[in-house]
């Protein structure tokens, strides 16, 4: 039988990467998209080089396309050339605080991307489950209007009804995005849209933090993955506002391929789910500097600054329980400390420090 084929964009980046691996093990033919744009987003840490050569080495049928999805006839050809049986659609400007200084590189990357490769699927590959990583904040700060109580090293939920975290009910506009934000919800709600209006099976992963070690972590995106190199390699980590007790979710990039996957094997049309590590995984920055710290037996160096990212989540938890009803053989198989460890190891191969 000839191998199913997926496409998968974003494909040195962390869950790009993540999924090519994983498809590839399960007998896939991937055809991965990426033009390396973390490099320039980001500078020097962003750099995906070595993970694209990494998967090189490590897989058996994986074909890279140095293709930008902004490309509008680029996409098209490779859709045609390729008919793909699943997308998996990762790539982006992933970064909060980078899109105001760059909002068309934003929007475009972003939300006209998403847009053509929307429509290339459309014309090409209509039947095949079409997988969007969509963020949290599409939400903007809403989640920001739930009473929080101040703990020792974390904010937390005030009203127990709150416990499990953000469910996909929030509202999604008349609230500050960031320009990030908002680029994102236009891709999220056109992927909503070719479910809806054209009857494709897409979904929509609204993702809290997304970790892992091929993250090629940044100051200003790849939250986990950066602390445990500003730590390994000694760099100032700055923390922004709310006492560093600000709280994110966070899911090993590995458990995203297995949602990715349930999906793609009974997907539906028009879903919308949130995806994170939920409350066992989550964590605050304190505690995540003092977890590190512990791990990598140093002291990392911090600047406090008063004043918050605009629009910053102060406790973003991801409420799980929409996609377990739908999917109920998912489950969570990295735990915060697997995950912790696995930055750490990963922090120290960046600094150089171990062999
Ligand atoms: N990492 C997180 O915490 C997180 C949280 C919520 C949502 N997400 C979403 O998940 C997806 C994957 O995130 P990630 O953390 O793997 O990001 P990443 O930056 O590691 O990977 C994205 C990849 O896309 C590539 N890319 C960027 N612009 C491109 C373009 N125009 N053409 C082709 N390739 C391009 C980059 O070079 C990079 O390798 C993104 O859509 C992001 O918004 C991530």
């Amino acid at each position: 039988m000839a191998a199913k084929i997926a496409l998968v964009t974003g494909s040195s980046g962390l869950i790009g990467s993540e999924c090519v691996a994983f498809l590839d093990a399960r007998g896939w033919r991937v055809h991965g998209v990426d033009n390396n744009m973390r490099r320039d987003f980001f500078g020097e840490h962003g750099d995906t080089t070595w993970n694209l050569e990494r998967l090189r080495r490590e897989t058996t049928s994986f074909e890279h396309h140095d293709l930008d999805i902004r490309d509008r006839e680029g996409v098209a050809r490779l859709f045609a050339d390729e008919r793909p049986e699943l997308i998996v659609h990762a790539a982006a400007q992933p970064s909060h605080d980078l899109a105001a200084s760059r909002p068309f590189d934003d929007f475009e990357v972003n939300a006209v991307g998403t847009l053509n490769l929307l429509e290339a699927a459309r014309t090409q590959a209509p039947e095949s489950p079409f997988v969007f990583l969509s963020t949290n904040k599409v939400y903007g700060d809403a989640p920001n209007e739930l009473p929080l109580v101040e703990l020792e090293t974390r904010w937390d939920y005030a009203d127990p009804d709150d416990y499990e975290g953000i469910d996909e009910t929030c509202r999604v506009d008349m609230t500050m995005h960031s320009l990030f934000g908002a680029s994102k919800l236009a891709a999220d709600v056109l992927v909503q849209e070719y479910g809806r209006y054209f009857g494709m099976p897409t979904v929509c992963f609204r993702g809290g933090c997304l970790s892992g070690p091929r993250h090629s972590g940044a100051e200003l995106h790849g939250f986990l993955a950066y602390l445990a190199r500003a730590a390994a390699e000694g760099l100032t980590y700055r923390i922004f506002g709310y006492k560093g007790k600000q709280v994110r979710d966070n899911i090993h990039s590995y458990d995203v391929c297995t949602a990715v996957l349930a999906f793609a094997e009974r997907p539906r049309s028009a879903a919308v789910y949130n995806l994170g590590g939920g409350r066992a995984n989550s964590v605050s920055l304190v505690e995540a500097i003092a977890r590190f710290e512990e791990l990598l037996g140093t002291k990392l160096q911090t600047e406090y600054l008063d004043e918050a990212r605009r629009g910053d989540h102060i406790c973003y938890i991801s409420d799980l329980a929409r996609f377990r009803g739908d999917y109920p053989e998912w489950e969570l198989s990295v735990s915060l400390d697997d995950l912790f460890e696995e930055l750490a190891e990963a922090g120290r191969r960046f600094a150089g420090v171990a062999g």
